[in-house]
């Protein structure tokens, strides 16, 4: 499956599905890197890994609906069947994501469905969490908010700080974004009536 990735920074995840996808037989193929922010850090490694690249910044387009039909017509150009969201810190307009619900995923560093939005590690440290995580999940139109496709946990070390944490959760989320790719590319993962179907389980 053609798939399209969104970035707004440093891009990890981003390159550890590059990293993936590069086995021939892995059932996804990365056809396009798309960045909101022009000096995103992983435009350069997907550029280094000779992935296309686009930018569709926000302040070139008068409003959040023209930003995201650019972003729809730079996944046309690239031929896209599938889009991954890596660290794309931007909320979507609904009717984009409607369009591509059930082929648009997003990797969230936390145990979904507590701690949806921004700072989860500092968030999961103060709420006292003994285990921690990440999750990818298919895209609805509500924040971090769509049927889950895969998780990992990781304990919470006594002494960890964010920093620390989020380094524990970031190895978690290179290791099961690529799996749940995986899985969503070759219809293992499908989204059905708001759910996650996974094929052979009931
Ligand atoms: C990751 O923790 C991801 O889960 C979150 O933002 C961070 C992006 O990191 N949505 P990177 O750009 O993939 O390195």
């Amino acid at each position: 499956k053609r798939t399209a990735i969104l970035i707004s920074g440093r891009g990890s995840n981003m390159t550890a599905l590059i990293a993936a996808a590069s086995d021939p037989d892995f059932p996804a193929e990365i056809v396009g890197v798309i960045s909101d922010k022009p000096d995103a850090a992983g435009l350069g490694v997907a550029i280094a890994r000779g992935i296309p690249t686009k930018v569709v910044a926000r302040a070139d387009h008068p409003g959040k609906d023209a930003h995201d039909a650019a972003i729809d017509g730079a996944l046309a150009g690239f031929g896209a069947e599938l889009v991954a969201l890596a660290g794309y810190m931007r909320l979507l307009t609904t009717p984009f994501v409607e369009k591509w619900q059930g082929r648009m995923i997003n990797i969230h560093p936390a145990l979904l469905p507590s701690f949806k939005g921004l700072d989860t590690h500092r968030r999961a440290l103060e709420a006292g969490m003994r285990i921690h995580g990440c999750t990818v999940h298919f895209v609805t139109p509500a924040m971090d908010d769509g049927p889950i496709i895969a998780q990992a946990a990781v304990p919470v070390m006594l002494g960890d700080d964010e920093a620390s944490l989020a380094a524990r959760v970031l190895k978690a989320e290179h290791q099961i974004y690529p799996m749940a790719l995986k899985l969503v590319a070759e219809g293992k993962a499908r989204m059905e009536g708001g759910r996650t179907v996974l094929a052979g389980f009931a």
